[in-house]
């Protein structure tokens, strides 16, 4: 399973980058207001940290404004993946942008149809939010399953299902049980993968038991 990062504060991409295990960046435009910064400015600054594929989300809403912006935002970098959203519009974009070439990330699906006329319009990834779904009492999980479920049963679909507005370790898990191609994660749920109260335990006595041999490694 890939993981993306969810955020536009480069600090937070930068260390996250060397781990050696960050696949690729979401942006929103939640994100790039928090971030304080131009768009432009802070998706360049991300595609040359990060090699993989980096979401930046068009702001028009009809096809000829989501183009004209879609060749702002590709110029940038070859990685920049142009994110559109799940409309009418967005998809007649995300066909034309695809079969030029660019890489797209259709955002805000909330059901398996939408799900499905985003992989036939040529889409890269879609993203389906499982977090928002879960907030209004819907089982987002459930979502995702519906859409890897359609999409094996058609393999000629090349769309990667990436799991999008997760918001704990466990939407990770399930949604890589399912199978699911990629997480988009928030830094701080990146960071939390790693923790386990054991290893934090272990690893102090092991520490401590070392200091008594008095040795080093060298
Ligand atoms: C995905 O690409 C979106 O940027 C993001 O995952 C939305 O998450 P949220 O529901 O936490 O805002």
């Amino acid at each position: 399973m890939k993981f993306f990062v969810d955020t536009a504060d480069i600090a937070d991409i930068r260390s996250l980058a060397e781990t050696g295990l960050l696949d690729g960046v979401t942006t929103n435009p939640t994100l790039i207001a928090k971030s304080g910064r131009k768009i432009l400015d802070v998706i360049a600054e991300i595609c040359a940290v990060v090699p993989g594929p980096v979401s930046a989300e068009v702001a028009a809403t009809d096809y000829d404004g989501i183009m004209r912006e879609a060749k702002v935002l590709r110029a940038i970098a070859a990685n920049v993946t142009i994110k559109v959203p799940l409309t009418p519009d967005g998809l007649r974009a995300c066909k034309a942008l695809s079969s030029d070439g660019a890489m797209v990330n259709v955002t805000l699906c909330f059901s398996a149809a939408q799900a499905l006329l985003a992989a036939k319009a040529g889409a890269t990834f879609i993203s389906p939010f499982v977090g928002r779904l879960d907030d209004i009492g819907y089982d987002g999980m459930e979502l995702i399953s519906d859409i890897v479920q359609i999409y094996d049963n058609y393999p000629a679909l090349t769309t990667e299902v990436l799991v999008a507005s997760v918001r704990n370790p466990m939407h990770v898990i399930a949604a890589a049980k399912i199978g699911a191609h990629v997480a988009t994660l928030p830094p701080a749920v990146l960071r939390s993968l790693y923790a386990h109260p054991l290893t934090d335990k272990g690893l102090a006595t092991f520490m401590a038991d070392w200091a008594k041999t008095g040795q080093t490694i060298a």
